[in-house]
């Protein structure tokens, strides 16, 4: 057996994307909260009241900033498909008994931060938010799934980025130290694997390579508030309860270089710095590396960092490394037209690999290749805690939905998980990204799905949200029941 009996097989999810309920039980807003639907060609747009009085959109980003006077608004024109979600909020004891179907070791879900601090700024938590969520950790329990928490899946409350940016202000350490102290000990017992920041790379992997010197600036000190305020979570989270697990979560990209020209190799190597080792070095090993310092001087930043944060971050290192994976990017310095089409994705065509229809390149062999190289440079266990395929399905008339193509995604990348912890690499966990069909991040879509369970809901807002065990659903239940071992 290659995964052993601990392994935790299991799925994942984030409170905005599948939810819904956004203004009940006195939950405040998020950004996805004012951000419309995209699709794979067309921006998702961020809806405001600019100091005019004027409604406006602007296509969302990393970088976005909401303009002087401005303020966040709902417009009763748009669609808002987060608003919904598949309203997890009142069918989670429906999803998690299907999970449970499927043999689930391991849940991961994000909370809210606004259904706990509406505004951020509260000084007492809303009650009917811990309860939500109380509920759902005591289901998860009770249907022996263990669950595992993202503190952050890009949720910031919207009050607190209209009045102080987003994570631009030292203040944000202070409010994010008072949640995860709430949640810590609301749960303790309950939940023992956490995550502190999804993704917390892609504010500055996602910056184009041409960004100016201002949006590095922001994005350095944006991701230093970010260091702080999960090295300190880590410190809080170990005192309320030692049993805890406390995780970093990158988004993890493997890049090649598309010619062997030394500029494309250096090339290359700044993307692993800047887009991966940058932050995994801070959370799991306590301080910047060496190379931080050439990557400031290259855009002029200058840091607020105090001795008392270079303290926090040596002192908060996190127990596991967890990470996303759904692709691999070639990069070149030369001038090339094949770039790759698609939502979030970048990087040039890479022409030994083929695309899903959102462009993102399908490369299982990746994967092993991230997970023995970070293994290596940290040896801390390691979870896979996203990976999937997002794609078109067809519901047949007699309900079923055939997702071979999904099931070969998958099939290809558990091998590839398989061989790494052959070569030694301490592999805890894999939870497959929307293991239920939810609203995609980057598109807002619907019909980029993910599910081994599908949710009748649609783009344009119709759907009884239905759910129904899609082919895939079958095959992973015999694949956690195996151990990995049946992929057929
Ligand atoms: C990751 C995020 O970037 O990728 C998820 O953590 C997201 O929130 C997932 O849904 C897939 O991206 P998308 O754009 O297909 O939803």
């Amino acid at each position: 057996m290659k995964f052993n009996e601990n392994f935790y097989w299991g799925g994942a999810v984030a409170a905005n994307q599948c939810e819904g309920a956004w203004n009940v039980d006195g939950r405040g807003m998020a950004r996805t909260d004012v951000t419309t639907g995209g699709t794979v060609n067309t921006p998702r747009m961020i809806t405001f009241i600019d100091k005019d009085g004027n409604k406006q959109k602007v296509p969302n980003s990393h970088s976005f900033k909401l303009p002087e006077g401005a303020h966040f608004a709902v417009f009763d024109d748009e669609l808002y498909p987060n608003h919904d979600g598949i309203d997890f909020y009142h069918h989670y004891k429906e999803d998690i008994a299907l999970l449970k179907e499927m043999g689930f070791k391991m849940f991961r879900l994000s909370i809210s931060w606004s259904r706990i601090y509406p505004t951020g700024e509260e000084d007492t938590p809303n009650q009917a938010g811990l309860d939500f969520y109380r509920n759902v950790f005591t289901e998860l329990r009770n249907a022996g799934i263990e669950p595992l928490v993202s503190i952050w899946h890009f949720d910031t409350p919207l009050a607190l980025e209209e009045k102080y940016g987003d994570w631009q202000d030292r203040k944000y350490i202070a409010f994010y130290e008072k949640y995860v102290t709430t949640i810590f000990n609301e749960y303790k017992g309950l939940v023992k694997y956490w995550l502190t920041f999804n993704e917390i790379n892609n504010t500055i992997n996602f910056l184009p390579d041409d960004a100016s010197d201002e949006q590095y600036q922001e994005a350095y000190q944006h991701l230093h508030y970010q260091f702080v305020a999960s090295a300190r979570a880590v410190q809080i989270g170990h005192k309320v309860d030692p049993e805890n697990k406390i995780g970093c979560m990158i988004c993890g990209i493997t890049y090649y270089p598309l010619t062997s020209d030394p500029q494309d190799i250096l090339f290359n190597r700044s993307k692993w710095e800047k887009g991966i080792f940058y932050c995994g070095d801070v959370q799991c090993k306590g301080k910047y590396p060496t190379f931080a310092k050439r990557l400031w001087k290259e855009h002029n930043v200058q840091l607020d960092i105090t001795d008392q944060d270079l303290e926090d971050l040596k002192n908060g290192t996190v127990d596991i490394y967890t990470f996303s994976y759904y692709m691999s990017q070639a990069v070149t310095t030369h001038p090339n037209d094949d770039t790759v089409g698609g939502n979030m994705s970048f990087g040039v065509r890479n022409p030994y690999l083929t695309y899903s229809d959102w462009g993102w390149a399908l490369d299982p062999q990746g994967l092993r290749y991230y997970l023995e190289m970070i293994y290596d440079r940290y040896e801390k266990p390691l979870m896979v805690v996203e990976n999937g395929l997002g794609a078109y399905d067809t519901v047949e008339e007699d309900g079923s939905i055939h997702d071979n193509y999904r099931i070969e995604y998958y099939r290809e990348h558990i091998k590839e998980m398989a061989k790494a912890i052959e070569n030694g690499v301490d592999l805890i966990a894999y939870t497959t990204w929307g293991c239920i069909d939810l609203v995609s991040a980057g598109t807002g879509e619907m019909r980029k799905r993910y599910g081994f369970i599908y949710v009748d809901k649609h783009d344009d807002g119709t759907g009884t949200m239905k759910r129904m065990k899609k082919d895939s659903f079958y095959w992973y239940k015999k694949v956690i029941a195996s151990q990995g071992e049946d992929l057929d």
